[in-house]
């Protein structure tokens, strides 16, 4: 039986005189993986940010699992969402197995600065911390570099901690922010084969991304969103045939050839941004 995880009612954001998202209902079911699709600057990082608490929507709701979120990062994470960002945010002096250590502090009672400091009572959770992270190091194939600086990583590693960090928080839900941007056909494959894996531990996802071969392979249920508005929803069949969304996106019908209706001028340019700045630039942030 399906149940909600994830519903967003009549979300809508504004900045000043700009409505970047208008107006959005949106559901995700337990067991389902549902892709965000729309030309850039469509509304769906901002969308994303709503759902998280980064963002106050100007009107609407978030709900998980039936409750009303407040639009607070930190209880957000506590209450099951976890994501990645579109541009990759790490600790990039600290070790990989640091990076989803961080990760795992809403779900360990000593919390962040204890962890940090090595406070009293640490010791005991930090063993059962450390082999947890170890579990999801090894899920997304880095345990081997477990003490390697993040910063020093491939960038489709890179992208794969995230994930991992993310998963430390134990959710019920995952939001994926083009997590394949900048990677290559290998790795995105290999992305691919990861988030089927984490569907099938229970955890429902919900993944932004402009390759739409990686799209349409995974999701059971694609929405479109065009200048703020969910244009089309349904599954990748139907979305690919919908005529709106070939005039408004695709441009040509999706054939399923590698690279046929992707547009990833947007991520590309932005892999090279990231990818140049990541160490000098990852920011703290563990929401
Ligand atoms: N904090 C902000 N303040 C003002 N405008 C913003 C802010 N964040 C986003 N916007 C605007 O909202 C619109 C939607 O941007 P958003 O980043 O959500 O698009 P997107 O669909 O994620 O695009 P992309 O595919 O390029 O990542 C854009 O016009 C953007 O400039
Ligand atoms: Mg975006």
């Amino acid at each position: 039986m399906t149940t909600p995880v994830l519903e967003a009612r009549d979300v809508t954001m504004r900045f000043g005189g700009l409505t970047a998202v208008r107006s959005v209902d949106f559901t995700v079911n337990s067991g389902e993986i549902v892709g965000l699709i729309g030309p850039n600057g469509a509304g769906k990082t901002t969308f994303f940010n709503c759902l998280t608490g980064l963002y106050v929507p100007t009107e609407g709701t978030v709900s998980y699992k039936g409750t009303v979120l407040p639009p607070k990062p930190h209880l957000v994470t506590k209450a099951g969402i976890a994501r990645t960002f579109q541009n990759i945010r790490l600790f990039a002096n600290m070790t990989v197995l640091e990076n989803v250590l961080v990760g795992r502090h809403t779900r360990t009672k000593e919390g962040l600065w204890s962890a940090l400091l090595r406070g009293p009572g640490f010791k005991k959770a930090e063993r059962a911390s450390e082999e947890r992270a170890m579990e999801l190091l090894e899920f997304i194939g880095l345990a081997h570099k477990r003490d390697h600086l993040a910063r020093n990583l491939p960038y489709g590693e890179q992208r794969k901690l995230e994930i991992a960090r993310a998963l430390a928080s134990e959710p019920g839900l995952l939001l994926l922010d083009e997590p394949t941007a900048g990677m290559n056909p290998q790795e995105t494959r290999t992305t691919e084969e990861l988030v089927f894996a984490i569907r099938d531990k229970g955890v429902a996802v919900l993944v932004i991304e402009h390759d739409m071969r990686f799209i349409f392979n995974l999701c059971d249920r694609v929405a479109v969103l065009v200048q703020g508005e969910k244009l089309v929803e349904g599954t990748s069949e139907v979305v690919q045939a919908d005529e709106r969304v070939i005039a408004a996106y695709l441009g040509e019908p999706f054939e399923g050839d590698p690279g046929a209706a992707e547009a990833p001028e947007s991520a590309a340019a932005e892999a090279g941004a990231v990818a140049d700045s990541t160490p000098g630039t990852t920011k703290g942030d563990v929401q």
